[in-house]
């Protein structure tokens, strides 16, 4: 993990092994900073006259001022009125790679003057530097526990400084690296849990980190294993954990720092750490990527931790039901009917449906808190990522005004979500004729049917269910999303939860 600072230093001075300074695509803009550059190191005359760099979006040059031991790198920010914080991650994505390939283990980042940038984002210089060191941070990730003769492992950059030329900006600047490293750190965590093997991860190993997670950021957490579970009558938890040997487990995390009339707020992740499909089995190709079916866990707790870290004046609870999908003796089997902890019945229609199944008796079970919100997290249906791709999370739920707000703070961090219709015509697929609702609701719609058989297990309260299974699993890398886990909904639930203020 990247550690960020951030310094009021002038590019000359810096003690870093490599120098970035942004450069704008505008013509006037760019002959200043230009000049202003060939002013301060003048043995770049001519590397800078050359004009294969123009400044366009992600544009690099290395060059090497012999006035400074660092090497200085010019990364292109394109035209000044298409600057965006999104933008400014990516291009604090290409100087980190870029410093990564010249074998630099520490990266100044200049920020972009903000006389040059568009009125939305000049103000903040504290957005700014967070956006830099978000992206810095996000695109050095790499899963490299298990790589034992990769030779980059200490030769990676391990530092980033934030850089203001203008001492007035110290502050802000300062607090908004500080929140980039908490949110990066905990988005790391989260694809660190998601990219772990299943033989690492599975229901207790990751109840076990939901442990150690809130002893360090001192929130409460509880485990229930399966006798417990078993007397609660989690008869979705139940059936799917069956057909494994390793044991369900029931993860409570409660943080609350909040004051008594600040609103509760329940997250619930689904912890599937390794789905088969169960006797409805998987294709084998791509099975693998199955070990991150708990990815909506991962972004559960690793929002525990930045909430707590953040002390975040909330009352939140996290919720992970957590189970492997296997196949075996015992294994449940299309037929079979579920009881839940609310007493609705469901029929296994195909076992491979199994996340609306923990979800259900999770869902009925965040009633105790009697929440204002509640948000699940899953990677429930191949069915959106059909139709959304890896672009935008799916968005349902029956409160318009907090699926509102979650849509703008994923403007804003980019992990962007998108509504979908909970018509009631689509209800009908999910009937069965043995039990109250079925499993699968068939092929069409496939993710509609599902967060409407979820519905059938809320309480009263506000309820959004977020389907991540095309956000959280990358099969190609973006500029700071490595390919595999992305650690999706972390940014995404705690801009949120900075910003929510109760039911409106
Ligand atoms: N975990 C899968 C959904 C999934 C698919 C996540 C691809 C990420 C990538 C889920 O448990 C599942 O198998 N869903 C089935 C439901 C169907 C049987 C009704 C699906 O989407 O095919
Ligand atoms: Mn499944
Ligand atoms: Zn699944």
């Amino acid at each position: 993990m990247i550690t960020l600072r951030s310094a009021v230093v002038s590019a000359a001075k810096t003690q870093s092994d490599v120098v970035c300074i942004f450069v704008f695509e505008d013509e006037k803009i760019f002959k200043v900073q230009t000049r202003k550059l060939s002013e301060i190191f003048p043995s770049l005359g001519v590397a800078l006259k050359s004009d294969t760099f123009t400044g366009k979006f992600q544009e690099t040059q290395t060059l090497f001022p012999s006035e400074m031991k660092a090497k200085l790198i010019l990364v292109g920010l394109g035209k000044s009125e298409s600057v965006t914080l999104e933008r400014l991650r990516r291009v604090a994505a290409t100087a980190a790679k870029t410093a990564n390939s010249l074998k630099a283990k520490s990266l100044a980042l200049f920020e972009p003057s903000p006389t040059n940038l568009q009125a939305e984002i000049k103000g903040s210089a504290e957005q700014i530097a967070a956006a830099l060191a978000e992206g810095a941070a996000l695109a050095s990730y790499k899963y490299r526990k298990y790589l034992t003769t990769e030779k980059t492992t200490n030769a990676t950059l391990r530092v980033v400084t934030l850089c203001t030329e203008d001492a007035t900006r110290k502050k802000s600047v300062a607090s908004g690296v500080a929140y980039a490293q908490v949110v990066t750190a905990a988005t790391c965590f989260a694809r660190d849990l998601a990219n772990a093997p299943p033989n690492e991860i599975y229901p207790e190993t990751l109840a076990r980190q939901a442990h150690s997670v809130g002893r360090k950021n001192r929130f409460s957490v509880r485990v229930f294993d399966e006798k417990k579970i078993a007397r609660l009558k989690m008869g979705g938890v139940l059936a799917v954990a069956q057909g494994s040997d390793r044991p369900p487990r029931f993860i409570i995390m409660e943080y609350k720092r909040g004051k008594q009339s600040s609103p509760t707020i329940v997250l619930v992740g689904k912890g599937v750490t390794f789905d088969a499909g169960g006797i409805s089995i998987k294709p084998a190709a791509g099975m693998s990527e199955m070990k991150m079916d708990m990815s909506g866990a991962a972004a559960v707790i690793a929002t525990m931790q930045a909430v707590a870290a953040l002390k975040l004046p909330v009352n939140l609870i996290g919720l992970v039901p957590a189970v492997e999908n296997l196949l075996g003796g015992r294994a449940m089997k299309p037929g079979d009917i579920v009881t839940h902890l609310n007493g609705k019945t469901s029929e296994v229609d195909n076992t491979d449906a199994e996340g609306r199944l923990i979800l259900a008796d999770a869902l009925a079970y965040a009633s105790r808190w009697k929440p204002d919100v509640v948000i699940d997290l899953a990677t429930l249906t191949g069915a959106v990522v059909v139709g959304l791709g890896h672009h935008a999370t799916g968005m349902m739920g029956n409160a318009q005004a907090v699926m509102d707000q979650l849509r703008e703070s994923g403007e804003r961090t980019f992990e962007r979500v998108w509504q979908l219709p909970m018509f009631e015509e689509y209800e009908k697929q999910n009937k069965s004729d043995v039990a109250d609702v079925k499993n699968s609701g068939g092929r069409w719609a496939g993710a509609i049917t599902a967060a409407l058989f979820l519905k059938q297990f809320i309480g009263k309260y506000n309820w959004v269910h977020l389907d991540i299974a095309g956000t959280a699993i990358m099969s190609e890398a973006l500029d700071y999303v490595p390919r595999g886990a992305s650690g999706v909904g972390v940014r995404l639930l705690v801009d949120f939860l900075q910003r929510w203020r109760g039911s409106r």
